[in-house]
């Protein structure tokens, strides 16, 4: 059962207090109204066609409009009536459309802590989540905080007040009828401990085959081309069915047990209706109760199932959403890894220089290390290269600088102090970062090359474009630096999109610069332009390079070379070649091949 979870949830809808009154309130007078509207017709069966004379509160309200006729009865009842409907027809609507207004505000206010969220969370928990798992729960799934205040919150404490009040009038009638009308309520909370388990885990069931069939759509979707590539269009069709009969079946289970818990309630409801009519009815033969009482009695009777009907539905439903709120929390509750202490620091002035101090690292749920023992200086303001087989662990350890990941032991320092002693986004600030796969973001490309840097200027912007060998391209392009590169994206090869990740790295004036394989997919001429212009610009700044070509690596300051996750050489190119070792043999092979 998910009670805890819609309890969580239920910290929403609960930040609208005085909201919820206004609605319940609107809702109770409308269930004061619904109490009044058979009243008139009682006064016109009883006193204007069969002539009883007028008591009680009845009297009194004739008498305050000084009607004394049945004529005037009849009227100022179907009067009455007319008015009652339309005014409930006003509060149906205020209420609808309020209880929309809440929903809506609180689905804003949960989506947006679930992105937040999002936002926050590590790496770790996208290596496990299909991204349109992620995305169905927060589009879909979070939809439940609105039917946890429309279809939960106030049907539940309206019916309970409508149920009390019905409840109270019958019994002023006739308690023994009201006191058979209630005996049902323990049978139907036995239905629904005997289907609850099964309401849970049908819907849970249905939602989980939803967010699998949207992950799947997204995944086959975003790798369209290797899909066609291959010629395997059919194959993804057949898995997509496969998924799309899961979800389907899933769905209908789920669907058949909400509506056979539904149907109970009404047939036991219904059948308890047939038995206090023919009581009612037997009672009224022998003159126990009018003809207008027992009129409205039995409709009071569809009253009070009305409410029941509906809070068994709310329990019902509250059931099936703690199933859906149960992914939307699952995402809340992940554990944020807090990479921050309390009393974490700023970054200012930093000189760049970086130490690794005897780190190990491995992966979560990976059973080897993938760097061994890595310790080695970097002085401030250098160049240092990184060169290794593939595999090696060459990202990894530059993603530890980033503080993706910490080091499972060992320690790495920037100006001598712990990483983890620094401001988390500081931290990033402080580094310009290639990635080894270049990202382009649905935006004109002027705004990807400014994306850590959006106030740039349009000067700033060309110049970077400019360092990177891009501003030719990109000026060549139908719109320059305003085209989109959703439209572009396809037409933009590997060698482009790199240069524009280079050059946002480069309007980044970041103090450290990081380069993964910046520059693989481009020609060796125009990578060694590059980087011959880069270190003009890159004076006083620690640049951390990684490449597979040495004519671009062997004018670092300092190479060191990696392999199987640790350093086996280190020094300047020239030493490095006279040492013969694995560099030198890599050297010997490209020299020849070039
Ligand atoms: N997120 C990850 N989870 C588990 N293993 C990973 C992850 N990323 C990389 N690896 C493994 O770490 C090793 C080093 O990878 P990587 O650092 O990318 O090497 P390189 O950049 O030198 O080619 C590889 O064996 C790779 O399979
Ligand atoms: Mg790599």
């Amino acid at each position: 059962m998910n009670w805890r979870v819609l309890v969580k949830l239920l910290a929403y809808p609960l930040r609208y207090k005085m909201y919820i009154v206004f609605l319940v309130g609107i809702s109770v007078l409308g269930v004061f109204l619904a109490i009044l509207k058979p009243l008139p017709v009682k006064v016109v069966i009883d006193n204007v066609l069969i002539g009883d004379q007028l008591y009680g509160a009845y009297k009194s309200v004739f008498d305050f409009f000084s009607i004394y006729s049945r004529e005037g009865m009849l009227w100022f009842s179907i009067s009455l009536l007319a008015g009652i409907t339309v005014l409930s027809s006003i509060l149906s609507y205020l209420t609808v459309n309020y209880t929309a207004k809440l929903g809506m505000r609180l689905l804003f206010e949960l989506s947006e802590d679930l992105y937040a969220k999002l936002q926050r969370l590590s790496l770790n928990f996208y290596a496990k989540q299909k991204m349109g798992d992620i995305i169905q729960r927060i589009t879909g799934d979070a939809f439940v905080v609105y039917l946890l205040a429309a279809q939960i919150t106030l049907p539940i404490i309206t019916s309970l007040f409508t149920f009390f009040a019905m409840f109270y009038i019958m019994a002023t009638i006739d308690l023994t009828l009201a006191v058979i009308a209630i005996s049902v309520i323990p049978i139907l909370g036995l239905v629904l401990v005997f289907m609850s388990k099964k309401l849970n885990d049908t819907t849970q069931q249905q939602y989980q085959k939803q967010g699998d069939l949207a992950a799947f759509l997204h995944e086959s979707l975003s790798s369209i081309k290797i899909v066609q590539a291959f010629v395997r269009e059919k194959f993804m069709f057949l898995k997509l069915q496969d998924r799309a009969h899961n979800y389907e079946s899933a769905y209908l289970k789920a669907i058949r047990t909400g509506e056979v818990y539904k149907q109970y309630i009404a047939i036991i409801t219904g059948i308890a209706s047939a038995a206090l009519v023919g009581l009612g009815a037997y009672k009224g033969l022998h003159g126990d109760v009018s003809a207008g009482e027992l009129y409205i009695f039995l409709g009071y009777l569809a009253a009070l199932y009305g409410p029941v009907n509906s809070l068994s539905t709310a329990i019902g439903t509250a059931i099936s959403f703690g199933a859906r709120g149960k992914r939307v929390l699952e995402i809340l509750d992940s554990p944020e890894v807090v990479l921050e202490k309390a009393n974490a620091l700023p970054i200012t002035n930093t000189k760049g220089s970086l130490s690794f101090k005897n780190v190990f690292f491995r992966y979560r749920e990976a059973n080897q290390d993938i760097l061994k023992d890595i310790s080695f200086d970097i002085e401030g303001g250098k160049t240092i290269a990184i060169i290794g087989p593939t595999g090696a662990g060459k990202t990894t350890l530059i993603s530890l600088l980033s503080r993706f990941h910490d080091p499972t032991a060992g320690e790495i320092l920037l100006d001598g102090k712990p990483l983890t002693d620094f401001k988390l986004h500081s931290l990033r600030e402080a580094i310009s970062l290639v990635l080894q796969e270049p990202f382009l973001f649905p935006m004109s490309i002027g705004e990807n090359i400014a994306f850590g840097n959006p106030d740039a200027s349009e000067y700033e912007i060309e110049k970077a474009a400019k360092l990177a060998e891009a501003h030719e391209f990109i000026m060549a392009l139908p719109q320059g630096y305003h085209t989109q590169v959703a439209e572009a994206g396809t037409s933009l090869s590997g060698g482009e999109k790199q240069r524009i990740c280079l050059a946002r790295a480069f309007l980044k004036k970041s103090p450290i610069m990081i380069l993964d394989e910046p520059t693989s997919a481009l020609d060796a001429l125009t990578e060694s332009r590059i980087f011959e212009r880069l270190s003009n610009h890159t004076a006083g700044r620690t640049v951390i390079l990684i490449s597979h070509r040495l004519s671009t690596i062997k004018h670092a300051d300092e190479i060191f070379i990696l392999d199987k996750g640790s350093i086996v050489e280190t020094g300047k190119h020239s030493q490095l070649v006279a040492n013969g070792g694995l560099y030198a043999d890599l050297y010997q092979h490209q020299h020849i091949g070039v």
